[in-house]
């Protein structure tokens, strides 16, 4: 299987990267900047053509989700205009797609953890390129997944627990705000599935239970101080840095960006129409904590 990926150094291309060195049947081809600039929408067609997909995975993304509050034009382009010239191409090539998405797209004001066909309302410019994404990938009609996650961490590129563990390094205190729900998603984890994912869209081209929108997240959710405290607790278990955390409210963490407070992802259809069932934060940060101590260690 030739899976080509969208973007070069993000986290979950790089995991599935990492992953396939361990899968004989799979090459993993990140396709990125200069050759496909999802900013220049000329430029997409040619090089996934080129680059000879089997299956294509959509996961490069405009991803700084509080500059692009202030940047919704090129966010949009990126997150919600490239995706439709990707579904296109895949349409074309007759290959399958999964294009990666978010638990933005939800207000957040639900109890419970959102379904797939729950009705979405994203509160921010993020939220809202994203989701016109879906729309676009799902106009495009073919056969196409899209995989809704959440609150990616890995030892690659920028994310909380590189943040906790740099701001455990310096103090002895952290300060994080415990009213936002989630979970906590490690992108091998979303590799994995991403894996069994393509493989059986292959095998069962067309299948229309394998179509849709699927949610992908690590399976216990936490909030963010929940989280810090455990990240930190791997830590010191390893010999590395940890912090008391003191628990504030989002009031008290303003940014450009307003997050929605229940990010809670239900993975059951998932597990029905794929089997898979992905593990819990709580044993997937481990390998990723030892990872970043050890890289810091030098
Ligand atoms: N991070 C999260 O917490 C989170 C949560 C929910 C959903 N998601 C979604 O999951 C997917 C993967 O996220 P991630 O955390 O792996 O992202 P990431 O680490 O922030 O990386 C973003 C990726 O997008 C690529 N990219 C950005 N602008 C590009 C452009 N103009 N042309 C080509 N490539 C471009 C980057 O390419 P380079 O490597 O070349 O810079 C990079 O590979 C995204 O769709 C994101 O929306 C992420």
């Amino acid at each position: 299987m030739r899976m080509v990926v969208t973007g070069r150094h993000g986290q979950v291309v790089t995991a599935l990267a990492e992953l396939a060195r361990d899968h004989d049947m799979v090459t993993v081809v990140p396709l990125g900047r200069p050759a496909l600039d999802l900013a220049d929408l000329g430029s997409i067609d040619q090089a996934l053509v080129n680059a000879k997909p089997d299956i294509i995975v959509s996961a490069g993304a405009y991803t700084a989700v509080d500059k692009a509050e202030s940047d919704d034009q090129l966010a949009m382009t990126i997150n919600g205009r490239a995706p439709s010239m990707i579904a296109d191409t895949a349409a074309r090539l007759d290959v399958p797609l999964i294009h990666i998405s978010t638990d933005y797209v939800f207000d957040g004001y639900g109890a419970t953890a959102y379904r797939e066909d729950d009705p979405v309302n994203p509160v921010s410019v993020y939220g809202r390129t994203k989701r016109a994404g879906e729309e676009a990938v799902m106009a495009a009609g073919r056969d196409h997944a899209i995989v809704r996650t959440s609150w990616v961490y890995s030892p690659f590129g920028n994310n909380f627990v590189k943040t906790m563990l740099r701001l455990a390094a310096e103090r002895d205190l952290v300060a994080v705000v415990a009213d936002q729900k989630g979970a906590p998603t490690s992108a091998f984890d979303i590799a994995q599935g991403l894996f069994t994912m393509a493989d059986q869209m292959l095998v069962h081209r067309g299948d229309p239970g394998r179509r849709g929108i699927f949610h992908l997240t690590g399976a216990t959710s936490t909030d963010w101080a929940t989280f810090a405290e455990g990240i930190f607790a791997a830590s010191a278990a390893c010999g590395g840095p940890s912090a008391a955390v003191r628990r504030i409210t989002t009031a008290d963490y303003p940014t450009a960006a307003r997050r929605p407070s229940n990010a809670r992802l239900d993975n059951g259809k998932l597990l029905t129409h794929f089997g898979i069932s992905p593990p819990s934060w709580t044993q997937s940060i481990i390998p990723v904590v030892e990872r970043l101590l050890k890289a810091d260690r030098g």
